[in-house]
């Protein structure tokens, strides 16, 4: 009668040959299916992105690669319970060599292992190019784009319908929101125009800024980027409406009330000969709020 408790006989080389091969097969084909979901994710992902088909395609890298090494230890991985002795802690020379020999050889005969560690690493590494393709997901690089605006020397300044406008047109007291011409759509660039009814008050080097008493500057407020709209002609003040920040047409737009720290940013303006008002430059600082602690 045979005892239940005994290992089963080890399967003769043929078939384990034939067990080896088909762990092989399903090993590889894990690997590859999950080469193939990683390469479609980059793919979809760098194409615009579809959430669904992302899911299905991570689904298809993680799930291939997790069901690979599970085949992988399944076929060819030592298996079962060893029992030692407790008198024995150490493994005699014999003992020593036949794990050497049956980890080896695995539960089965693995003849394709440079082919799976291959198989794998390509798996690894094509679920690693997939995941970088997030990274684009934080947007666009900023470049200089935070610190500087379309206005160059020598651009005229346009209302937003992209009318040119003349010194003449700001009357004493008044008030018109410019762009740079050709750039009526670039909201970092909106500039007040504004003729106060005192002398500004120039700031050094910045005598030859403000013809005729005209003054220019940006009309994003320095705290959060509201538009700073409310001009009190009677008192000079700009007003942002968003946290009631005020600023000091006269005295470069500096803050002199509410959370905004930092003055308006002026933009250096000359009149040409046709009457037109000019650009000399671009904004003294980057306009808008501040970000990163850029002051400091
Ligand atoms: S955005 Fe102007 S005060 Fe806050």
């Amino acid at each position: 009668m045979s005892d239940p408790t005994a290992p089963d006989p080890i399967p003769e080389d043929a078939a384990r040959t034939a067990l080896a091969k088909r762990g092989e097969r399903l090993t590889t084909l894990s690997f590859a299916v999950s080469i193939f979901g990683a390469l479609a994710l980059a793919v979809v992902y760098w194409r615009g992105g579809q959430p669904q088909l992302e899911g299905i395609f991570l689904c298809l890298a993680l799930g291939g690669l997790g069901v690979g090494m599970i085949v992988w230890a399944r076929y060819f991985m030592p298996h079962g319970t060893d029992v030692e002795a407790r008198h024995q802690i150490e493994s005699t020379e014999e003992e020593i060599d036949a794990f050497r020999e049956e980890f080896e050889r695995g539960e089965h005969i693995l003849t394709r292992r440079s082919l799976l560690v291959r198989m794998g690493t390509a798996a690894v590494a094509a679920l690693g190019v997939a995941l970088i393709f997030p990274i684009r997901s934080l947007g666009p690089r900023p470049g200089k784009g935070f610190k500087s605006t379309p206005y160059r020397k020598g651009i005229r300044l346009v209302t937003d319908d992209g009318t040119l406008i003349k010194a003449d047109d700001v009357s004493v007291d008044g008030v018109i929101t410019a762009f740079p011409e050709g750039h009526t759509d670039a909201a970092d660039a909106s500039t007040l125009l504004i003729r106060p009814n005192e002398p500004v008050q120039a700031r050094p080097g910045r005598e030859s800024w403000t013809p005729g008493n005209l003054v220019a500057y940006s009309k994003l407020c320095t705290h959060v980027g509201c538009p700073v709209g409310l001009y009190q002609a009677g008192v000079h003040l700009l007003l942002c409406p968003c946290h009631q920040s005020t600023f000091d047409v006269l005295d470069g737009a500096r803050p002199i009330f509410g959370p905004a720290a930092r003055s308006l940013p002026q933009l250096p303006i000359e009149v040409d000969g046709e009457g037109y008002i000019v650009a000399r430059g671009d904004f003294s600082g980057p306009t808008g709020p501040g970000f990163w602690d850029r002051d400091r």
